[in-house]
């Protein structure tokens, strides 16, 4: 009888055990916490991306620290070290300063964390694990396409006067943003079919810090009173809508935008509401639209890779070398918009509604 009850306090001791361990391993994957650590809240994309990272993260059951940093690289710096303290399992990082997050990275690391770097590569560091974007050289190819195409350059047509406005030094993007237009520009330039009167044409001269849109507006405001007092801009390659918007803005005042002297053909990327909007008013000719659904979808399949402990799904294992190491990534394609299929890209696969871009 001892030995009787012996096997069945036994087998009651296994159930439990087998029962507590199952009832652990579900509060475990409940509680599993993801950072993502976005750059600002003061662009449309960014408060998107967030919202959505949010949003299909909590779906699959993640708790979500979501942070926004305001462009301001100490605080991007402290989110991150507070979403290590809180004991994030992954931190999804959209850097300010690709360059500036080594030490901070290296901690995280030592905890076991992984980071993904979101849209903009993180240099100088082994601790990022996997790069997850789209396809930054072909954003720029599209944008320097379009002017190609529009100006007739390939026909040998010109010269025409351009200008370039690109992004910040610090952003790793802006070398594949710029380098993809300029592979398809650079000939016209050295040919004379395209003339850039201002002289500024490395990407170091065209920079907008921050890609701030007062920033794009003052340097352009300059270029047109140093450099086209008697002459017109016919083209401005701008790197994203919040440039086109300030160059926008500095064209207008400069008496742009009427039928005596029409805007100059205007790149952008991002496809914004309110370069949208100014793509339907003709104030700009395109925008590149980079569907944020599809990255966060992309970002929140690798997290449950690495949390369940398999390799996540890469597309490009040679582009992104970061320094220290190519980071595998997945690079989804962007997309060409412009007033003939703004529709269908944007309102029929529900990004905007109607009312939005009214
Ligand atoms: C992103 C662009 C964005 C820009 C400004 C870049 O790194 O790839 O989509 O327009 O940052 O936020």
């Amino acid at each position: 009888m001892k030995r009787f009850i012996a096997i069945v306090l036994t087998m009651l001791m296994v159930i439990s055990m087998v029962g507590c361990g199952a009832t652990e391993k579900s509060n475990d994957s409940d509680s599993v916490i993801v950072g993502v650590s976005m750059p600002t809240k003061s662009l449309q994309r960014w408060n998107q991306d967030g919202e959505n990272m949010k949003k299909i993260l909590e779906e699959k059951g993640y708790q979500v620290e979501l942070e926004f940093a305001e462009n301001k690289t100490e605080s991007q710096i402290s989110q991150i070290e507070n979403m290590i303290t809180k004991g994030a399992k992954v931190i999804v990082v959209a850097a300010i300063d690709g360059s500036a997050l080594t030490n901070v990275l290296d901690s995280a690391k030592e905890d076991g964390i992984d980071i993904i770097a979101y849209d903009r590569l993180i240099m100088n560091t082994d601790a990022v694990s996997y790069y997850a974007t789209f396809d930054n050289y072909n954003v720029g190819t599209i944008q320097g396409k379009y002017i190609e195409d529009k100006l007739g350059l390939s026909e040998g047509k010109g010269p025409f006067n351009l200008e370039i406005a690109t992004g910040p030094l610090d952003d790793n993007n802006v070398v594949f943003f710029y380098g993809g237009a300029m592979d398809v520009l650079q000939k016209y330039i050295d040919n004379g079919q395209l003339v850039v009167k201002s002289s500024q044409t490395t990407r170091e001269q065209a920079a907008t810090p921050n890609w701030d849109e007062q920033e794009a507006q003052a340097r352009m405001d300059n270029i047109i009173t140093t450099h086209y007092t008697d002459e017109k801009i016919d083209a401005v390659l701008c790197s994203n809508d919040s440039v086109s918007l300030g160059v926008q803005s500095a064209l207008k005042s400069a008496g742009y935008g009427t039928s005596e002297k029409p805007m100059p053909i205007l790149t952008g990327q991002d496809a914004n509401i309110s370069n949208v909007k100014a793509i339907i008013a003709g104030d700009q000719s395109m925008s590149v639209f980079k569907d944020t659904r599809a990255l966060a979808d992309k970002v929140a399949e690798m997290v449950d890779s690495i949390v369940s402990g398999k390799e996540a799904e890469v597309n490009d294992t040679e582009t992104y070398d970061n320094g220290v190491k190519v980071v595998p990534s997945y690079l989804l394609e962007p997309k060409f918009v412009d007033e003939s299929n703004y529709k269908e890209l944007l309102i029929d696969s529900g990004y905007y509604t109607e009312d939005q871009l009214q």
